[in-house]
This record gives C-alpha cells, sequence and structure tokens, in this order.
C-alpha cells in the first residue's frame, strides 16, 4: 500500500465506485474460464448489477452473486430473467461480515470488490484445490489525488493476505494504465464523471492542484490475481 507521490487515492469502500478497465477483467475472465466450470459452482462477491455473473453464467452450473446493495442485486435478478439465465441466484449479504461456506462453492471471483475480510472468508468457504480469482484496487490506482484507497492491494499485500488464508498463487500481475493529456481541460474531462464523488473527500481538489501543477496523467491501477487454496 505504498507508492510514490503524489500520495494514493482513497474510497468509501472495498469497491470503489467505478467498474474497471475492460482490460481487467479481460485479463480475469480466461483464468477463471481455464477453471473447467461447466460442472462448478461460481459465487461473485460484489457482484453489483451481475456483470461478472451474467458473463460466466454460461460457462458454469450455477453461479451465486453476493452484494449488500439490494438495488443492484434487483437489477442483476432483472437483467439474469431477461437474458433467460436459469443457473444464477442473487442474495443481498455483506461480504465481509457474512460467510460464503452455504454457497457450497467450487470457485469464488470478486471483480473490483476485495479486502483481507473478503480473502479470509474465500479461504474459510473454499476446500482444498479450489479457485479464487478477483480484481482488486491497485495501491496505483488514481494515485494523481492524492490519496489512496484503504483497500488497494499492493502485490507484497496481496501475496500475505493469500497465504495467510490458506492459498497458493498461481497468477499475479499488475494492470497499469496511463491516460496522458494535453492541457488541463483534457484532465478533467477525462475525470468529470468522478467529480462528484472526489469534490466529497477532497480527491476532486488535488487532482486539480496535480493538473495545475502541470501534471498531464491519470492512472488506473488493478491487481488480477488467482490463487488456489491449498
Ligand atoms: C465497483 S462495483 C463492481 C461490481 C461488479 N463486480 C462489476 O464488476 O460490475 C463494487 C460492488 O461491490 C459492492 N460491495 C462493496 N462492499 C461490499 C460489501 N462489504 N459486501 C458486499 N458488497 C459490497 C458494491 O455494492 C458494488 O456493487
Amino acid at each position: 500500500m505504498r507508492g510514490s507521490s503524489p500520495p494514493r487515492p482513497t474510497a468509501p469502500s472495498p469497491a470503489e465506485g467505478v467498474a474497471g478497465s475492460a482490460t481487467s477483467l479481460d485479463t480475469l475472465l480466461p483464468l477463471l474460464a481455464r477453471e473447467q466450470l461447466e460442472d462448478k459452482v461460481v459465487l461473485d462477491v460484489g457482484t453489483g448489477s451481475g456483470r461478472v455473473a451474467l458473463a460466466l453464467a454460461p460457462l458454469c452450473r450455477r453461479i451465486v452473486g453476493i452484494d449488500r446493495d439490494a438495488g443492484a442485486i434487483e437489477e442483476a435478478r432483472s437483467r439474469a430473467a431477461r437474458a433467460g439465465l436459469t443457473n444464477t441466484e442473487f442474495v443481498v449479504l455483506d461480504a465481509e461480515t457474512g460467510e460464503y461456506t452455504e454457497f457450497a462453492s467450487d470457485l469464488i471471483t470478486a471483480y473490483l470488490c476485495m479486502s483481507d475480510a473478503i480473502i479470509e472468508r474465500a479461504g474459510r468457504a473454499l476446500g482444498p484445490g479450489r479457485g479464487f480469482g478477483f480484481v482488486a484496487f491497485h495501491e496505483d490506482h488514481w494515485l494523481e489525488t492524492g490519496r489512496r484507497s484503504r483497500f488497494a492491494y499492493d502485490r507484497a499485500q496481496a501475496e500475505r493476505a493469500l497465504a495467510a488464508n490458506g492459498f497458493a498463487i498461481e497468477h499475479l500481475e499488475v494492470d497499469r494504465r496511463v491516460q496522458t493529456f494535453g492541457s488541463v481541460e483534457e484532465g478533467l474531462a477525462a475525470a468529470v464523471a468522478l467529480q462528484e464523488r472526489w469534490k466529497t473527500d477532497g480527491r476532486w481538489f488535488r487532482y486539480v492542484e496535480f493538473l495545475e501543477g502541470g501534471g498531464r496523467t491519470l492512472t488506473r491501477s488493478h491487481l488480477v490475481c488467482f490463487a488456489r487454496r491449498r
């Protein structure tokens, strides 16, 4: 969770706002799919409106998505119904206080919803040999806003948390994309959708300061991981 200046971004939840890049999801999905999911039950932690769950449903026997946001779960159910999927279930549950054992999952995934509490629960719920694939915010995500998310991971931290919970890492990579701008205005335009949220915790002002001080970048950085329960 450490890095060079400007300091790290911060966030109100382990699943900080904006959905991540197609790149990190594009990296994660094949790591999950190679697990031969057709006879497997998958648990998608922090499923939101079911984006990842709906993508995996045709590949697996059954998929359960959990999220603490009841509105998002309702939307996930509607989307699954509209898609004609009959092997999905969506449950309102706080992923950091509830347990996953009841879902009897063979594989657990999480896309931009990660914390030590989630890793601990995945470790308790998965049997030996079972897979855990996720994307977390990396420590450098939005570093230009001057604060780092308390839910962001660096490599060493992810390695420690996974080892402590009985996982052997098979894949760990940082997916880092840096947008560059020709002007302050371009930089502001690139983050305009984040403006309202960033204003609530000071990140917007630090980002403006960064641009006005000559900075011309916006970094998105995700940690993509696949680990297996020992
Ligand atoms: C960035 S969104 C990602 C949603 C989904 N995985 C996707 O890729 O579209 C993060 C999701 O995690 C959920 N979340 C955050 N903290 C949670 C918690 N403690 N328990 C359950 N869900 C949580 C949020 O409600 C949100 O739907």
